[in-house]
């Protein structure tokens, strides 16, 4: 079983790429399904959660080329099946995405019914409801959600609360309904943005993405496009508070600064200095003592939640009490427990942590409970005395590429361990 290993204690130093935006690629690849011409998507990163997504595209019949690593040619014109198989599903939520593509092009689409996940139970709800107001029976049951239209005719949606998924879905199908659709109350992520540019890119007509009210006047089919996915605004945060919390100097490159905004001024707030350009940001965190502050997740452009396990590494490395209060999903505390073991003092109520910031961690053997939380983890370690352990890194494989490889171009000391042999090969070239 592959885990992570290093040893702590550097401050990381240097400049890192950021991949492309894995959430916004899993629905554009999904989105690919929606015109039978051919598709090209560039700046696609090399994960595990992407890579499952073109399986489950390949498995309802798309034709798909991987023209190198980072892009693919998909031709959807040979699609024979409507129906997303569990296997999918199971491995990534975001497979829910072809029921919107589908159900918008062939006004039927079948997919295994999402359970609940590490982080939360995650209703689909806001979805089902979209996809019924445009005009489709949905059925839920036996483990599948299904979706029918005669027609798909625009509709005035309303959602109850602020869902990238329930948006996006929604987006797709009302891409090719009948007449205009309006969705309030919409998420305003950037993933969303860059979902909406690339099915305008194909034909649709999209208006206000990245506001609280999108308008889309359907179209009668997409054709194909070329199109480059934006940067991953949460790898690039993740190497930010990476800088923070082993007070280093790291610049994030081909970025998008204004999408990391919320990052940058947390990070301001915790003392680090913050240098930014046209497509890069640099925190500088070598002379700064970490300061305590608070902090509230939110959907963008608030706090994003896929950053507060990280962000709460470097608050527990602060001087004095700091707060972390998570609004989107109820279980997403699950690694404080392991960043305990690792020396910090974390209480968690309800949905807050109270963090009384401590000197230093000291490393230990812990267990990555979900993505984020995973490279949180990571970035303790590195920060750490001594040697640190990461089991389950599977989870940080889903949606983080070659980490260990752009750890290491920061001077990091940390290396994937397979085997008792290379953790002890591991253990004799840090001592
Ligand atoms: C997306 O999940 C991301 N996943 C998540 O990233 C991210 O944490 C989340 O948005 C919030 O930013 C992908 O883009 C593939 P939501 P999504 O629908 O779309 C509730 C990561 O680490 N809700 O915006 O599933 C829901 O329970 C992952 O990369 C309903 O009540 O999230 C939550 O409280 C993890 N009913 C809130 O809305 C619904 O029908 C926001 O969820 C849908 C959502």
């Amino acid at each position: 079983m592959e885990q992570y290993m290093m040893r702590g204690g550097k401050p990381l130093m240097g400049s890192v790429p950021i991949s492309g935006a894995k959430n916004a690629a899993l629905a554009i690849l999904a989105a690919a399904v929606m015109t039978d011409d051919t598709v090209i998507i560039e700046n696609l990163p090399d994960v595990r959660d992407i890579n499952v997504m073109i399986g489950a595209l390949e498995d309802i019949g798309a034709n798909i080329v991987r023209e190198d690593k980072h892009v693919v040619r998909i031709n959807a014109s040979s699609i024979k099946g409507l129906s997303v198989d569990y296997e999918y599903i199971k491995k990534i939520r975001a497979s829910y995405y072809l029921l919107g593509a589908l159900l918008g092009k062939y006004k039927k689409a079948e997919v295994a019914l999402p359970g609940g996940c590490a982080i939360g139970s995650r209703p689909i709800d806001l979805h089902i409801k979209g996809f019924k107001a445009l005009g489709a029976q949905v059925d839920v049951g036996y483990g599948l959600i299904s979706a029918n239209a005669k027609r798909l005719v625009g509709s005035h949606i309303y959602l109850d609360k602020v869902s990238v998924g329930a948006t996006i879905n929604i987006l797709m199908a009302a891409a090719l309904a009948e007449g205009k659709t309006v969705i309030e109350n919409a998420a305003k992520e950037p993933h969303v943005v860059d979902v909406a540019n690339f099915l305008n890119s194909m034909g649709a007509n999209i208006r206000g993405a990245g506001t609280d009210v999108i308008r889309v006047v359907g179209v009668e089919k997409l054709h194909g496009t070329e199109y480059s996915v934006i940067p991953d605004q949460i790898e690039a945060g993740t190497f930010m508070f990476a800088a923070a919390a082993t007070h280093g100097d790291v610049t994030v490159c081909n970025v998008i600064p204004k999408h990391l905004e919320a990052t940058t001024a947390k990070l301001l707030e915790t003392g680090c200095e913050i240098v930014e350009y046209d497509d890069a940001v640099r925190v500088i965190a070598t002379n700064s003592k970490l300061t305590p502050t608070q902090v509230t997740t939110l959907p963008y452009p608030g706090f994003p939640t896929d950053m507060q396990p990280q962000m709460t590494v470097v608050l527990a490395l602060a001087e004095g009490t700091s707060t972390v209060t998570e609004s989107i999903f109820e279980n997403r505390f699950k690694y404080v427990d392991e960043l305990a073991r690792m020396g910090a003092q974390i209480k968690v109520e309800s949905n807050i942590a109270i963090i009384s910031g401590v000197e230093k961690y000291t490393g230990a053997r812990v267990s990555a409970p979900d993505l984020r939380a995973g490279a949180a983890l990571v970035i303790a370690g590195l920060a750490a005395d001594g040697i640190t352990t990461v089991d389950d890194i599977h989870y940080i494989q889903r949606g983080y590429e070659d980490f260990e490889e752009k750890l290491r171009g920061l001077g990091a000391s940390i290396e994937k361990v397979d085997s008792e042999r290379e953790a002890q090969k591991f253990i004799l070239k840090v001592s």
